[in-house]
């Protein structure tokens, strides 16, 4: 079968691998669709980074490894004691292998386990016609939602356990620097909980642009508009109930703590490159706080696959498909910033 194989720093080969087969426990999925990832490319261009030199506890895996963490498509094999999946079915994958034993995994916040691993990172991945996963990955699309809108549920997801984090309720004011598809998984995502009043940062015209068909009513240019004075105006004064930053820079952390109403949070989604210095000023004049948020667990997918089936995602203007073999082009056009969110499809 064709894969995506990451073999170090800017070596990606589309290239023939042996076809994996479902042991006990597993389930062998045929990929309908891999979304490229902001990972992805760090590898690609950084990397290794992630990707394990040596075997990864969990998984064994460990460099060339197929990359693809973010895939939906459809169950060709179940192998022994897997029950309630079957052949046929339609779903989508939550990545993440963990140990069960360590105690962010005995309190349930499995997405902070000390040996996490990602399968497309840690393990051969969904950038490839076929992958093997654990069936405790597995998750059933329903229906109404497509398997394109299936391998979006991971990055969704992301966005959705951050949106959470920031305690939002329905009748809130919420602000979200960098419209990303992280950030615009949070407006999403923000929707979905009833909070109508988001206000997106983002000085890319182009990704501004792609806001509004989705229904974005307020976009605002950091460069023309202090984000700061313009929540204190919507605000009366108030501050926003929740800041989320998925841009990842100093101007982005320092404006979006100015946003901040008293005793709320921003919450802090992006993955930093480097260190910076931010005044903590504002958050003692405030008593507001900062939160980290990473990944997801299965209850977030369960609520992001529920809002696909009722419609409350929309893949227009911001989400465009490629085949496998035109894999390193897509790397190169997201690097280039010419596209937003890239699926890649296998077969
Ligand atoms: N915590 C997690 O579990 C997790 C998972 C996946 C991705 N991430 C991270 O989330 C972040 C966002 O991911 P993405 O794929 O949307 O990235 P992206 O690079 O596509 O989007 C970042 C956006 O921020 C914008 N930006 C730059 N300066 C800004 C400013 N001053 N104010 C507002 N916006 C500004 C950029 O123009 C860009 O559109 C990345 O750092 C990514 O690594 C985190
Ligand atoms: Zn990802
Ligand atoms: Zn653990």
């Amino acid at each position: 079968m064709r894969a995506a194989v990451f073999r170090g720093r800017k070596e990606v080969a589309v290239t023939d691998v042996e076809e994996p087969t479902a042991g006990p426990g597993q389930v062998k999925v045929a990929v309908a669709y891999n979304g490229i990832c902001g990972t992805d490319l760090h590898e690609y261009y950084a990397g290794p980074i992630f990707v394990p030199t040596a075997p990864h506890p969990l998984t064994g895996g460990q460099l060339p490894v197929t990359l693809g963490h973010e895939f939906a498509g459809t169950v060709t094999e179940v192998g022994d004691g897997v029950e309630q999946i079957a052949e046929g079915d339609r779903v989508t994958i939550e990545p993440v292998y963990r140990c069960d034993q360590c105690p962010p995994c005995r309190a349930g916040h499995y997405n902070v386990c000390q040996q996490i691993g990602f399968h497309g990172l840690m393990a051969d991945g969904g950038m490839a016609q076929y992958t093997v996963v654990e069936a405790r990955m597995v998750h059933k699309l329903p229906d109404a939602v497509s398997l394109e809108l299936g391998a979006l549920v991971e990055p969704m997801a992301v966005a959705y356990h951050a949106a959470r984090r920031g305690n939002v309720d329905a009748g809130d004011t919420a602000v979200v620097f960098g419209a990303g598809p992280i950030g615009i998984g949070i407006w999403f995502a923000l929707r979905g909980l009833g909070v109508e009043d988001v206000t997106v940062v983002e000085p890319s015209q182009v990704r501004r642009d792609a806001l509004v068909p989705l229904g974005a009513t307020d976009v605002i240019d950091p460069e023309t508009t202090d984000p700061a004075e313009h929540i204190a105006e919507r605000t009366g004064g108030r501050g926003a109930d929740a800041v989320y930053d998925a841009a990842g820079v100093q101007p982005a952390v320092e404006a979006g703590l100015r946003c901040l109403g008293s005793h709320r949070q921003m919450i802090a989604v992006a993955i930093y490159e480097a260190p910076f210095p931010v005044s903590l000023l504002d958050l003692v004049l405030r008593e507001s706080g900062v939160s980290g948020s990473l990944c997801y667990t299965s209850e977030d997918y369960r609520a992001v696959i529920e809002l696909m089936a009722r419609g409350r995602y929309d893949t227009t203007g911001w989400v465009s498909h490629i085949q496998l073999d035109d894999v390193i082009e897509g790397f190169e056009r997201l690097h280039a910033g010419k596209a937003m969110k890239l699926l890649v499809e296998p077969s």
